[in-house]
């Protein structure tokens, strides 16, 4: 069975290609390699003994889409990871973010039409909510005002897949993420932010590791239990494990209407500082870090109601808040060591 991953070299998407070919499922990546590096295949090639099919080009230009889809019969369904993912880059640079999440989507979608496949897992984000009135947010809660770009790329895409689904005849499940942290227990593949990561806990084991001198931790004046933003933290493996459930309930038949959309995370919300405070237990390292102000976009605390994913998809996060910690902990050890390697 042929399962097509768009940006399969990324942070969550190669940790699905491991998944789908622990599975037994022969996987196509299409990367463009924008935010990745192609010796990721090789490291996925080293957990599961099976190299991915590779095709690096970009899903925005559509005769190179087109051509794929005709060349390459047999796709059973596609799990589409491919976008830009960064709420400050987006704000900065709005049309690159536009231009490229939704572009990609709509080529895609249009030659997947065209060569029947008719199967699509897509990416999509808690930011979809903005600031939930209600805590733990279920997927009924309503698409607020978007507070990036980035956030309301992925509003638009939900709703281009629901109206281009429904006509195509498509089977269609949004996996909406919360806050994605860890690695892969190897240690060969994980978050691999190109520059000076936008998100906490790469900024926390680059800190762990001498790359950066302190975190900024933004705004200690929110209305939570130790005044820091609260995030529902959740296992990159664990979210990994969900694709496959929800790809497998599009194969057998089981969605139960064209557009399904489940909430991806724990159900727990933790604070940075008790995140600061979990690695520091993990992994026996002080961490320096300063209070300033708060980071614009920022919305103060989220976590998930899991109820509908646990019960619809019999999918439940099992690594807790320790395990993630560490084995991104583990992670940039590997990556510095890889370093040295390559250099000396
Ligand atoms: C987490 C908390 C920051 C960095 C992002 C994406 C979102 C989704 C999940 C894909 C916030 C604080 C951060 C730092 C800090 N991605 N922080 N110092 O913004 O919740 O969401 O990841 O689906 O789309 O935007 O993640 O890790 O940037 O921030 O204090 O150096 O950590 O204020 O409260 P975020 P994050």
């Amino acid at each position: 069975m042929k399962v097509l991953v768009t940006g399969g070299t990324g942070y969550i998407g190669s940790h699905t290609v491991v998944e789908l070919q622990k599975k037994g499922y022969e996987v196509v990546i299409i990367d463009n390699l924008s935010n990745s590096t192609k010796d990721v295949i090789y490291s996925i090639e080293k957990i599961t003994g099976v190299l991915p099919e590779f095709h690096q080009f970009d899903l925005c230009d559509e005769k190179l889409t087109k051509d794929f889809f005709l060349k390459n019969k047999g796709i059973a369904g596609v799990i589409h990871f491919a976008a830009f993912k960064a709420v400050g880059e987006s704000v900065e640079q709005p049309s690159k973010y536009y231009k490229n999440n939704l572009g990609s989507l709509i080529n895609l979608m249009s030659y997947m039409n065209e060569t029947q496949v008719k199967n699509l897992v897509f990416s999509s984000s808690c930011t979809v909510y903005g600031q939930p009135d209600v805590l733990p947010v279920n997927e009924n809660a309503p698409f607020k005002k978007a507070f990036s770009p980035y956030g309301h790329t992925k509003q638009i895409c939900e709703e281009i897949i629901e109206q281009t689904g429904k006509i195509f005849g498509f089977k269609t499940i949004a996996l909406r993420y919360f806050n994605p942290i860890g690695a892969h227990e190897s240690a060969l593949i994980g978050e691999f932010p190109i520059g000076i990561p936008n998100n906490l806990i790469p900024f926390i084991t680059q800190t762990a590791i001498g790359k950066r001198d302190y975190i900024r931790v933004f705004g200690k004046d929110y209305d939570t239990p130790d005044g820091t933003c609260i995030r529902d933290y959740i296992h990159v493996v664990d979210l990994a494990l969900a694709h496959i459930i929800a790809f497998e309930r599009m194969l057998n038949n089981k969605t139960k209407s064209s557009c399904e959309v489940f909430n991806l995370g724990t159900g727990n919300g933790f604070s940075v500082l008790e995140v600061i405070n979990t690695f520091e237990k993990v992994s026996g390292i002080k961490l320096n870090y300063k209070i300033v102000d708060r980071r614009a976009g920022d919305i103060e605390k989220v976590w998930a109601n899991t109820q509908f994913a646990n019960e619809e998809l019999g999918w439940n996060a099992k690594r807790g808040l320790d395990v993630m910690m560490l084995s991104a902990w583990k992670w940039e050890m590997a990556l510095k060591e890889k370093v040295r390697k390559l250099f000396n």
